[in-house]
């Protein structure tokens, strides 16, 4: 009941999870045929068409895409050293923060850009780097690659950005979406809708998973020591990142995708391949642990297991797993805030209260209330 599990908040036509059959759908496509065949602004496009009255299509959006990371960019230079030492996610809520907030395509799109571009400037002034000018003409992938880099990405490492922007673009109305969609209705606006949704992300049973499944790769070490390393943790009474899903019952259909995209960069030399085998053998040893600690419940691989290896492989460091998770979503949150001011009303669950009843009236006295 305190999950809302299953409530149906919202009709939408942007995406749909079946968690028995581990699908998605966009806007009608199946995740198969989007990932490794569209761009993310095609995605974008597709998301946004029909929700802004000037919603342009998908030839158009790279171009005014490429515009809105050069806007987003002046941004940048204000930024300070006070909090760029923070946690990335927390940088870039500061920088997404400072933008005018409002409901139109031009916000929408700043968002959009502004999400690539703080995120590759906040990493590079983490490390005393001068952040790199977007380049208009680039694809949004490998403009954010170029960006962090300060250099050009190979095509496999677009490919595989591309592949995983793709991925992750929506997701029916999961915790940051629902945020974004309940901030959207209130009117407050895009901005404000997109920094509800990145704070909702930022916890790690959500979009903050990847990094800790990094940190238990780090403390298996080697495949064989997986199983008892797995097991010593749920004794503990902890859950295994990368796992489990409240929709899914059974495998998410996004770790497959996630897995595809790595294998182009393997392909192209650009993984460890030892690494992989170690998450491999991650993985093989966690599903059976799971399903013998919970055996009524299914806990199946979710997309944020590849997505740890994914980013590692693409050099972004753990912290900003989360922003680059963001640099994908945040299309989807601001198609779902549309779809919100367009056709919802103001969301306003109720709460049952289970608190003591009021004291009687002669007992209320300030200093009773106040004890
Ligand atoms: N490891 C160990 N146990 C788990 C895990 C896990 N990964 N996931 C769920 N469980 C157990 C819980 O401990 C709980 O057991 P209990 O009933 O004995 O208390 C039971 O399964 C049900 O867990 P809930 O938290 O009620 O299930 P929910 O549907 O809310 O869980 C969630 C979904 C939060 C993703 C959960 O599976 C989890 O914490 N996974 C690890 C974090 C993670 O990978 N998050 C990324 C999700 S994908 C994304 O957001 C993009």
């Amino acid at each position: 009941m305190n999950g809302l599990d299953d409530v149906i908040a919202a009709d939408t036509v942007l995406s749909d999870a079946d968690g028995q059959a581990g699908t998605l759908v966009i806007r009608g496509h199946s995740l198969d045929e989007l990932a490794g065949r569209s761009t993310y602004e095609d995605v974008l496009a597709l998301l946004w068409d029909g929700l802004f009255e000037d919603a342009p299509d998908r030839l158009a959006l790279p171009a005014l895409l490429g515009e809105a990371r050069m806007d987003a960019y002046a941004y940048v230079v204000r930024a300070d050293a006070q909090w760029i030492r923070r946690d990335p996610v927390e940088a870039l809520r500061v920088l997404l923060a400072r933008m005018e907030d409002g409901e139109d395509l031009a916000t929408a799109l700043r968002l959009v850009a502004g999400t690539a571009v703080f995120t590759a400037a906040v990493l590079r002034l983490r490390r005393s780097l001068d952040p790199t000018a977007p380049d208009p003409r680039a694809r949004h992938s490998a403009d954010l690659l170029r960006m962090f880099y300060g250099e050009s990405p190979t095509p496999a490492q677009t490919a595989a950005l591309d592949r995983y922007l793709v991925t992750v673009s929506d997701h029916g109305l999961n915790a940051s979406t629902f945020a974004a969609r309940v901030v959207a209705s209130t009117r407050a606006g895009l901005a404000s809708s997109a920094i509800a949704a990145l704070s909702a992300l930022k916890g790690p049973l959500h979009g903050g998973a990847p990094g800790p499944v990094l940190d238990c790769l780090d403390g298996v070490g080697r495949p064989e020591r997986a199983r008892s390393w797995l097991q010593d943790k749920l004794a503990r009474g902890e859950r295994l990142m990368g796992f489990g899903h409240r929709i899914y019952r059974v495998r998410d259909p996004r770790a497959d995708s996630v897995k595809a995209a790595l294998q182009g960069l393997i392909r192209g030399g650009q993984v460890d391949a030892a690494r992989l085998r170690l998450a491999e053998a991650v993985e093989q040893a966690a599903l059976p642990l799971l399903a013998l600690k919970k055996p009524d419940r299914p806990l199946q691989t979710n997309v944020e297991f590849y997505t740890a290896l994914l980013l590692e492989a693409l050099k972004f460091p753990r912290e900003a797993f989360t922003c680059v998770f963001a640099v994908g979503r945040v299309g989807g949150w601001i198609a779902h805030a549309r779809e919100q001011i367009a056709g919802g009303r103001l969301i306003r669950p109720r709460s049952r209260y289970v608190g003591p009843p009021p004291s009687p009236p002669h007992s209320a006295t300030p200093e009773r209330i106040a004890g």
